[in-house]
C-alpha cells in the first residue's frame, strides 16, 4: 500500500478503533512479534524518548504512527518498568493534538523535576507551503500519569543563522541550572548541537551556544544528541547525518555515533580531549538511542532497532521497529562498554550443542584463543541461518544475516565487520524471533540487527565450521 502525504497527516481521529484492533491483532499474530523486547501495540515504532527514572519507576516512550508502518503523524507511547526489563505499556501519552504539533509530537527527553516528570520535545509543524516550524514544547506528567502540555513552546524561534532542522532536545540539569541540547542543522549546511539554559524547566530558556565536541566537520545535521556522564568524563551519543566516511567509516544509511571526552568544560560547553566519533553498534538497525543519567548517577541507553528512509518486511504485516534492550553504559580505559540490562529474564539453562533453539535464548560461547571458520544458528526446515565468520588472520568478526530469511535494505549490504583484540574472545548473543543484539567481550563493542526468517521454525547451533580450541558455549531459554 502506497500512502499520501494527505494519509500520512490524517488526524488521529479519521481512524476506526475496529481498524486499531485489527493492526494490533497483526502485530501481536506475527511470526515476528519479539518476546522480551518492545515493540509497537500497532503501525511504526522509531525513537525512544523520555527515557528516566521516576516516581520509583524507570520510564520510556516510543515514536509511533499507530495506523501503519510508515512515518507519518507521531505520537509518544508510554511503557514503565521496575526493572528496566518488564515493560508495561500505558498507551498513546503525546497526541499531536495543538496547533505547535499539528505535524507529529517528535522527539524529546524528560526528567523527574519536583513531584513532576517534565518533558521536553519538538513539536513539528508544516505550513500549507510544506515549510517546517519546529517548536521546543513542554509537558509534565503527573503521579497519577495524566499528562498536562504547557500552554506555550519553551523555544519558539529558530536562531539565526540555523535552518527549520532543529529538534530532539534533551532535557539535563547541572549545579541547579537546565540545559536543553538540540539538534540543528545552519544555513551552511553544518551540523551542530545547540545549548540553551534556563533556572527552571519552564523557562525562560536562552540559548547559550554550540556544543563543542569535536574539530571536524561531522554533517550536515545531528539528530538525537544526547550528554551523559560516566565518571566525570563526558560522552555524547548522536546520530550525525552526512558525516562524510573519510572521518568515520560505517554501513548503515545513518550512523549512530559517540565521542568521549576527558572532561567537559560546562563555561565553554565544551569536551575536553575528545575522541573522534565512533560507531556505537556494528551491526545493522541501531539508531537514536537515547541515554541518560539516573538519579544514582548509572547510564543508561536504549535503541531504536530501525533505520529512517528504510523499509522492512513487517510493513506488509502493518508494522515496523522495535527498541534493543536497555544497554548500562561504563567506561573501561576511556573506552565504551555497553551491558544488556535483562534482569529475570532467564527461564532454563540448556545445552545449545544438543537442544533446539525457538528463538527466545541467549547463548554464551568463550573461546580461550581467537577462532577460525564460521558459527550459524540454522532453520531447521528452510535453508534460513545467521552466520557469525571468524578471520583469525585480520581478528575480524562479521555477522552475515543476508541467508536469514527475508532481506532487509541490500543497498547496504547484508554483512557487518567488526575488528577484535587477538586475544580470547566472549561473545553473548540475544536472540528473540526478529532481532539479534550480539554483545562482543562483555559489550566493548555491539552488533544488533532485524532479522525476519521465513516461517515460524525451530533453529540450530552449527558450529562444525568452526575451528577453535576447547571453546565453552551455554544458553538460556529467555521468558
Ligand atoms: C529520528 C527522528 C527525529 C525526529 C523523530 C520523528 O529518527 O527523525 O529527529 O524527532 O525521528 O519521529
Amino acid at each position: 500500500q502506497q500512502w499520501t502525504t494527505a494519509q500520512r497527516y490524517r488526524p488521529y481521529s479519521a481512524y476506526s478503533t475496529k481498524l486499531v484492533t485489527k493492526l494490533q491483532r497483526q502485530q501481536q499474530d506475527s511470526i515476528w512479534h519479539l518476546g522480551y523486547h518492545i515493540q509497537p501495540a500497532s503501525g511504526l515504532l522509531n525513537d525512544p524518548n523520555g527515557f528516566t527514572y521516576y516516581n520509583h519507576q524507570w520510564h520510556v516512550f516510543y515514536q509511533n504512527f499507530p495506523f501503519g508502518p510508515v512515518h507519518g503523524l507521531k505520537s509518544w507511547v508510554h511503557l514503565t518498568s521496575p526493572d528496566l526489563t518488564h515493560w508495561t505499556a500505558d498507551g498513546l501519552k503525546i497526541y499531536p493534538d495543538t496547533k505547535y504539533e499539528s505535524h507529529g509530537a517528535y522527539s524529546g527527553s524528560a526528567l523527574a523535576v519536583g513531584s513532576d516528570l517534565f518533558l521536553m520535545y519538538t513539536g513539528n509543524v508544516r505550513d500549507e507551503n510544506w515549510q517546517r516550524h519546529p517548536y521546543q514544547l513542554g509537558a509534565t506528567l503527573d503521579q497519577n500519569g495524566t499528562l498536562h502540555k504547557l500552554a506555550q513552546p519553551l523555544i519558539g524561534d529558530i536562531p539565526a543563522g540555523y535552518t527549520d532542522h532543529f529538534r530532539d532536545p534533551q532535557l539535563i540539569e547541572h549545579e541547579g541550572t537546565y540545559y536543553a541540547f538540540i539538534g540543528a542543522r545552519k544555513q551552511d549546511d553544518t551540523a551542530h548541537i545547540l545549548a540553551y539554559q534556563a533556572p527552571d524547566p519552564k523557562g525562560p530558556w536562552t540559548l547559550k551556544g554550540e556544543l563543542h565536541y569535536s574539530d571536524q566537520n561531522l554533517g550536515y545535521m545531528v539528530e538525537c544528541p544526547n550528554l551523559i556522564f560516566i565518571d566525570q568524563q563526558p560522552v555524547l551519543i548522536f546520530c550525525p547525518q552526512g558525516l562524510s566516511q573519510t572521518i568515520a567509516s560505517y554501513d548503515n544509511i545513518y550512523p549512530n555515533m559517540y565521542i568521549v571526552g576527558e572532561a567537559f568544560d560546562w563555561d565553554t560547553l565544551s569536551f575536553i580531549n575528545p575522541t573522534g566519533p565512533q560507531n556505537l553498534d556494528g551491526g545493522f538497525d541501531v539508531y537514536a538511542t537515547q541515554a541518560f543519567n539516573a538519579p544514582d548517577d548509572q547510564a543508561y541507553a536504549i535503541s531504536w532497532l530501525g533505520l529512517p528512509d528504510t523499509t522492512y518486511p513487517s510493513d506488509a504485516e502493518n508494522w515496523q521497529g522495535c527498541f534493543s534492550l536497555v544497554k548500562h553504559l561504563t567506561l573501561v580505559a576511556g573506552q565504551l562498554r555497553q551491558q544488556a540490562v535483562a534482569q529475570g529474564l532467564a527461564k532454563a539453562a540448556f545445552d545449545p550443542k544438543t537442544a533446539d533453539l525457538q528463538l527466545q535464548e541467549k547463548l554464551q560461547f568463550d573461546f580461550p584463543n581467537f577462532p577460525k571458520g564460521q558459527l550459524q544458528i540454522k532453520a531447521q526446515h528452510s535453508s534460513d541461518k545467521l552466520t557469525l565468520s571468524f578471520d583469525a588472520q585480520t581478528h575480524s568478526l562479521t555477522v552475515d544475516r543476508g541467508q536469514m530469511g527475508q532481506p532487509v535494505a541490500l543497498d547496504h549490504g547484508t554483512i557487518r565487520s567488526i575488528q577484535l583484540p587477538a586475544t580470547a574472545l566472549r561473545l553473548t548473543l540475544w536472540l528473540d524471533h526478529s532481532a539479534f543484539e550480539l554483545y562482543v567481550n562483555d559489550g566493548a563493542q555491539v552488533v544488533s540487527g532485524r532479522l525476519f526468517p521465513r516461517q515460524a521454525d525451530t533453529y540450530q547451533l552449527d558450529t562444525s565450521q568452526l575451528a577453535a580450541d576447547d571453546f565453552e558455549v551455554s544458553g538460556t531459554r529467555l521468558q
